[in-house]
């Protein structure tokens, strides 16, 4: 999709329908031409009405991403700026994007937001669906002088920082689902999936790729295979902007990273267990060698999940685990 495509979706409005004809002379091409790239940006997710004989209009506001908008959202101390942030208007992927920028050169951190993913990837090779303008789909690289070993726990030290932010906003019943998903009244809201590369005995990197839905509106049912639920139906009031809502996950994901850098996962576990949406539940884990069922208990110290079974506590590292609620808190 060219450029012009950003700028046809930047002239739409809510509420204000704008005829083919219009925005054909605007941009010095034919209503036909325009009529195309209204249907490429509708199959991308984007919330455009059509009304016949009449024109297009926006369903809901797309605030496009801007990386100074989302710079402006991040505190001096964490010495990132506009410039280390990348804002595509589509990729593949701005966990792969990253992975192939990754060089001795490259900065840590280093950003990159994608407006359209066309192959978006999340964990258990799955795809990830993120409609244009209503979500938001980003990446972060770090560099580590480390071995990858002492990463464990990092994935979830994302979330913390997700969960964080999504609570300054007001999401209060924001939660982890082990190992990261977050989630609402059971719902998935968001999704991390972290990769490791590099030597594993360091230096290392890490990338660590966040969706969340912000507004997915009707189509989202087509895609997306679980229980699902975004910040607009969260609750009543109204959505933060994408910019500022970008500023601050990022600024929380940076500042929990920057602290686990200095410490280990097990500063974050008493953290951790406040937004433990599994903890006391009743879950099934699937692994490689079949199902175990127990009671969640909490995570150790490297933040592998604990369960307790029958047969003794089952610690569970392995990202390679699905787990089910299937009943209240156990007393
Ligand atoms: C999951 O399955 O829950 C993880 C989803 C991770 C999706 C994000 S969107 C930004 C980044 N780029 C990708 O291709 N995936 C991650």
């Amino acid at each position: 999709m060219s450029i012009e495509a950003k700028q046809l979706l930047a002239l739409l409005q809510v509420d204000k329908t704008i005829s083919g004809s219009v925005l054909a002379a605007r941009f010095g091409v034919t209503r036909a031409a325009i009529w195309k790239q209204i249907e490429s940006l509708r199959s991308h997710g984007a919330p455009i009405g059509v009304q016949t004989g009449k024109g297009y209009a926006l369903q809901s506001r797309v605030e496009q991403l801007d990386a100074r908008l989302i710079a402006a959202g991040l505190p001096a101390e964490l010495a990132l700026d506009a410039a280390d942030i990348d804002v595509c208007w589509q990729i593949d992927s701005t966990s792969s994007e990253l992975a192939r920028r990754v060089s001795a050169e490259c900065a840590s951190p280093r950003v990159c937001f994608a407006e359209i993913q066309t192959g978006g990837r999340g964990r258990r090779g799955r795809s990830w669906y993120s409609p244009l303008g209503g979500g938001l789909a980003f990446s972060i690289l770090w560099k580590f002088e480390r071995s990858m070993s002492t990463l464990a726990g990092l994935s979830l030290v994302v979330g913390i920082g997700v969960v964080r932010a999504l609570r300054d906003f007001g999401y209060v019943d924001a939660g982890l689902k082990w190992p990261n998903d977050v989630q609402i009244r059971r719902r998935k809201l968001a999704g991390i999936l972290v990769e490791l590369g590099g030597d594993a005995l360091g230096p290392c990197h890490a990338i660590a790729g966040i969706g969340i839905n912000v507004r997915l509106g009707e189509p989202a049912q087509e895609f997306i295979d679980q229980a699902w639920i975004d910040l607009a139906s969260a609750r009543r009031e109204s959505v933060p902007e994408r910019n500022a809502l970008a500023g601050r996950l990022l600024a929380r994901v940076l500042e929990a990273v920057e602290q686990f850098r200095n410490t280990t996962f097990s500063s974050f576990k008493k953290e951790f267990a406040q937004y433990d949406v599994l903890r006391g539940h009743s879950v099934r884990v699937s692994t490689a060698r079949g199902f175990r069922e127990g009671v969640a208990v909490g995570v150790d110290d490297s933040g592998a999940l604990r369960v307790s079974t029958t047969n003794g506590e089952l610690v569970v590292d392995s990202g390679e685990v699905s787990i089910r609620i299937r009943s209240e808190v156990q007393p």
